[in-house]
């Protein structure tokens, strides 16, 4: 089994973190003093291992971002990345103590602060973890957000999440967030990459989304990828492909609103299910 990110605010499972230490918009400071060097050494060994797994798996921009997180060898300091985030892309890491309810999670995005979970997994997790920790949070998502079109879609989604909590329609919004922002791919000169999270955190799920005949990829398609539900506790059987981080971008200038309204008369779409006319992308 491998790194499983639930969806902000959907786990059944108590939480795991000390949330007393939590403000009231669930930040908290990094209690940097408090790992242990067994913890940095197994921040180390998850970043060595996914760090080789990337070539030719990874999108190029990923890679191109990863250096800039500059933290290969201990857990960093927030502040640290901070520094190089806010001249990037004006982007801050805020810690919190692990999964936040998704009002909070979006308000926190749509103000250019992403949450960071600040403790890492034991030594008994290094394949499989239920909640993202802090090796998720910074090695999955903050390389891409030192890249100014992820950045601006990180931001506008978040202000989409408060708009869609208005609307009742959190459900659809997430699995988009699921589809791109967790284990969405894109399609590069030579061949299907991964951009998502969700993926470049995972040693498993890596290799098997680009390279596994058993899942199907489809294009992405907004109306498509909003009906379809998720697996949160096995590989996904579908992903969709991108040819551009600009494409998901162009989501930002249009209403979702009619789109809701239009979703919520259509039936849910099952996590490996294929439509009538539907063909996965060759890798
Ligand atoms: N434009 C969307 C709306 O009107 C919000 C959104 C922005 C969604 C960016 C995803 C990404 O609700
Ligand atoms: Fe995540």
């Amino acid at each position: 089994m491998e790194v499983r990110p639930v969806v902000y605010g959907q786990s059944s499972r108590p939480p795991r973190g000390d949330y007393s230490r939590a403000a009231s918009d669930y930040t908290c400071t990094q209690n940097y003093a408090a790992y242990t060097e067994v913890e940095h050494a197994t921040w180390r060994q998850l970043y060595a291992r996914q760090r080789a797994l990337l070539p030719g798996r990874a999108s190029s921009d990923f890679i191109a971002c990863l250096p800039l997180l500059g933290a290969s060898e201990r857990i960093p300091h927030f502040e640290d990345i901070n520094t190089r985030l806010q001249a990037a892309t004006g982007w801050q890491l805020v810690g919190v103590p692990g999964l936040i309810p998704e009002v909070d999670f979006f308000r926190l995005l749509s103000q250019r602060r992403f949450p960071v979970t600040d403790w890492i997994r034991t030594r008994d997790e290094l394949d499989y973890i239920v909640e993202p920790d802090i090796f998720h949070d910074l090695f999955g998502h903050v390389p891409l957000l030192f890249h100014p079109v992820l950045a601006d879609y990180m931001q506008a989604y978040g202000a989409g999440g408060l708009k869609a909590a208005d609307l009742g329609a959190t459900e659809l919004l997430a699995r988009l967030y699921w589809y791109t922002i967790e284990f969405g791919l894109v399609r590069e000169a030579d061949g299907i990459k991964a951009y998502g999270a969700g993926i470049l955190s995972s040693a498993g799920e890596l290799a098997y989304s680009v390279t596994s005949p058993i899942p199907q990829r489809l294009p992405l398609q907004l109306e498509r990828t909003m009906r379809t539900r998720y697996r949160i506790d096995d590989y996904q059987h579908t992903y969709f492909v991108i040819d551009d981080l600009q494409q998901l971008l162009d989501f930002a200038s249009s209403d979702f609103a009619p789109l809701y309204d239009r979703l919520r008369q259509l039936p849910e779409i099952a996590a490996d299910e294929r439509l009538p006319g539907e063909a996965s992308i060759p890798v």
